[in-house]
């Protein structure tokens, strides 16, 4: 929670100091490019209004945290945000988003092949949509960072979604990908096209992820989703939704999301599916979240005392008073792997409002 005259970067940083500790790796890193990303926003003080409506979070808070844990235990933190410049606008934004990648690929020496084969499809003169880019930092337990960065399908209009993340795909030699994603998740008007993202590293185990929200779906909408990754257990997404909104037969609140990402190698079908559950609008509050959340995290064999670790990082408020700390939660389904993430909100600007 903020204190007087604190600013968006005081609290953040304070925030994201804590979860370093939680999942014991240095901030120093962490630190320097959660200031990097904020951008103009870190100075401002919260007592005044957030300097652009960002979808990152509920509250226009351009930053949220997530700690993602394999079954196995390992933990790592993330940050997505959104990077804002002086004087926010679609077009000024997602200038200051390509400055930024650019800083960061000189410093950590990152590869832009890819997404130099793509970029002008998600960069219109006059972007349309919530956003045009932004980002995730991954830290391994070493605390090195690694980078996404987050398109938005809809930048030039809502109408010409597939058709850019058709294109994206073939530029990035993934031609049957689209086939897939549409065969599978796309098939009812109400499956949007969310995210289109891309690892910015050399690995081969380097994603390109696309992400479908499945408006008003039930569990039978999304499995079918998780069908499509060959060797994947789809029960367990039925599972999972049953056991964090229990008695939900639609998803009629914030969606669902699907995503599938593909490496190299994939051919038209991805290597893992992941199910976004936005834990929020489902149940009555946080201290609701948090108890669905430990069930789950204990029936995958994962220390519950995580979740309560990345908390009193975030906040001391009564969990009881609203919802929205926990935004989302994710299952990642892969033929040798499955994890979940935890998706925390800063609530700089106190929380829960959009
Ligand atoms: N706040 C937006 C939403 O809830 C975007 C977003 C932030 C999001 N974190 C997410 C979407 C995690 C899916 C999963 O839609």
């Amino acid at each position: 929670m903020s204190t007087a005259g604190e600013t968006l970067g005081d609290l953040t940083k304070r925030q994201l100091e804590n979860l370093c500790g939680a999942v014991g790796i240095d901030p120093d890193d962490p630190s320097r490019l959660l200031g990097d990303v904020l951008g103009a926003a870190r100075d401002r003080p919260l007592a005044g209004p957030p300097a652009w409506p960002s979808d990152i979070a509920d509250d226009a808070t351009p930053v949220e945290f997530s700690v993602q844990v394999n079954d196995g235990g390992d933990r790592h933190l993330r940050i997505l945000a959104e990077t804002l410049p002086a004087d926010p606008s679609p077009t000024a934004n997602l200038r200051a988003a390509k400055d930024l990648v650019a800083a960061l690929a000189e410093r950590y020496d990152l590869p832009l092949d890819r997404l130099r084969a793509v970029e002008d499809l998600f960069s219109p003169d006059e972007p349309q949509g919530r956003f045009s880019w932004w980002f995730s930092f991954i830290f391994d337990a070493a605390g090195r960072p690694k980078f996404k960065v987050y398109f938005n399908p809809d930048v030039r209009g809502r109408d010409r979604a597939e058709e850019l993340v058709e294109e994206a795909f073939a530029r990035l030699g993934l031609d049957g990908a689209h086939l897939t994603v549409s065969d599978y998740a796309l098939r009812r008007p109400a499956d949007r096209l969310t995210f289109f993202a891309l690892d910015l590293d050399r690995s081969p185990q380097s994603r390109v992820k696309v992400y479908v929200s499945q408006h008003d779906a039930g569990v039978a909408e999304v499995q079918h989703a998780a069908s499509a990754a060959p060797g994947i257990d789809q029960g367990q997404v039925g599972d999972f939704c049953r056991l964090l909104a229990p008695g939900t037969e639609r998803f009629t609140g914030r969606p669902l999301v699907s995503s599938y990402s593909f490496v190299q190698g994939d051919r038209e079908k991805p290597s893992n599916y992941s199910l976004y559950l936005p834990l929020r609008d489902y149940v009555p509050d946080d201290s609701v979240a948090r108890e669905r959340v430990r069930r789950h995290l204990r029936e995958r064999r994962v220390d519950p005392a995580m979740l309560d670790e990345v908390i009193g990082a975030l906040t001391d408020r009564d969990l009881a008073s609203q919802a929205g700390l926990l935004a989302h939660v994710s299952l990642r389904l892969s033929p040798d792997q499955t994890g979940t993430t935890v998706y925390a909100s800063s609530e700089a600007y106190g929380g829960t409002k959009n």
